[in-house]
């Protein structure tokens, strides 16, 4: 579950506002995060992809005393404009964006990468995993007049190949790449772009993902801590990135996810 941690309280985020872009439920990765820069202080506003999303968001959102909620379906321009000026006209600027969103086809997330990708679940993928965070990049920072940080969700299987991963594994090493020339486009203006690379965590997302649970329980045993990646550590890092003690960190991708990226054997057996 997000909600079992012993979230430190502070000031870090305190006098920050920004945008939380991808809660869905108490599982979502953009929940934890948003918990966590609200134990810090910071002013929320939440966008959430539909009306029956807003009913199960609602109550969370307001269980941390914010209660700005703002559709938006990043395929839509006209949504995109809605909800950005809407940010705008309440505070005017922001310090930070969380970009917490994608989605492929369960046809897609499944078997042969090959076999299974066709042009429309391609063009889908990258709109929603990858574009969507560009065009929130260029849309944050024309808010940003003081500088600012930006954050996306990335996952290993942009790096290497994981089983069922597949067309999203594409758009991940594309957001990567985005994040990386996003960071080159706006640090000049004092805005640092980065992104978490969290190990399989059980949400939404990865239940549309065959053998979703078995890339948490492979992630775990062959990582370094022996554990799951647990949402303390991807919030805390969030957190830190999004905080001015990540001062001086731009175009990185930050893994949190037990030590798994680093291992390139699993433990033997003696023989
Ligand atoms: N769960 C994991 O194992 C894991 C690991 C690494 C990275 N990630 C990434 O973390 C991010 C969040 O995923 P999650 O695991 O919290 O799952 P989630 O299902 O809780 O969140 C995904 C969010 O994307 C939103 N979304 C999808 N299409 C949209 C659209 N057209 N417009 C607006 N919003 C849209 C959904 O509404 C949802 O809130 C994703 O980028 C995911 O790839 C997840």
């Amino acid at each position: 579950m997000a909600d079992d941690w012993n979230m430190p309280e502070g000031n870090l985020m305190k006098g920050k506002r920004g945008i939380v872009m991808g809660v869905a439920n108490q599982n979502s990765i953009a929940w934890g995060i948003s918990k966590q820069l609200a134990a810090q202080g910071a002013e929320i506003a939440f966008t959430y992809q539909g009306e029956s999303l807003e009913r199960r968001v609602r109550p969370l959102v307001e269980s941390i005393g914010m209660d700005t909620m703002i559709p938006a379906d990043v395929t839509d321009d006209a949504s995109m404009d809605a909800a950005f000026a809407q940010v705008k006209e309440k505070w005017g600027k922001i310090d930070f964006l969380v970009h917490s969103i994608a989605f492929a086809g369960k046809d897609e997330l499944q078997g042969s990468m090959v076999a299974n990708t066709t042009r429309e679940g391609f063009r889908r993928a990258m709109d929603i995993s990858v574009y969507s965070f560009i065009d929130c990049a260029r849309r944050a920072s024309e808010i940003m007049p003081d500088g600012g940080s930006i954050i996306c969700m990335t996952y290993l299987g942009a790096e290497r190949v994981v089983p069922s991963y597949n067309v999203m594994g594409v758009a991940k090493a594309a957001l990567e790449a985005s994040t990386r020339y996003a960071a080159r486009d706006l640090g000049p203006q004092g805005i640092r772009v980065n992104a978490i690379s969290a190990g399989a965590m059980r949400t939404l997302s990865l239940a549309g993902i065959m053998g979703g649970k078995s890339l948490m329980g492979t992630g775990r045993d062959m990582s370094l801590l022996k554990e799951d990646t647990r949402m303390e550590g991807v919030a805390g890092a969030a957190l830190y990135l999004l905080s001015d003690i990540g001062h001086s960190v731009a175009g990185e991708v930050l893994h949190v996810d037990a030590g798994f990226h680093v291992v390139g054997v699993p433990e033997m057996g003696e023989d």
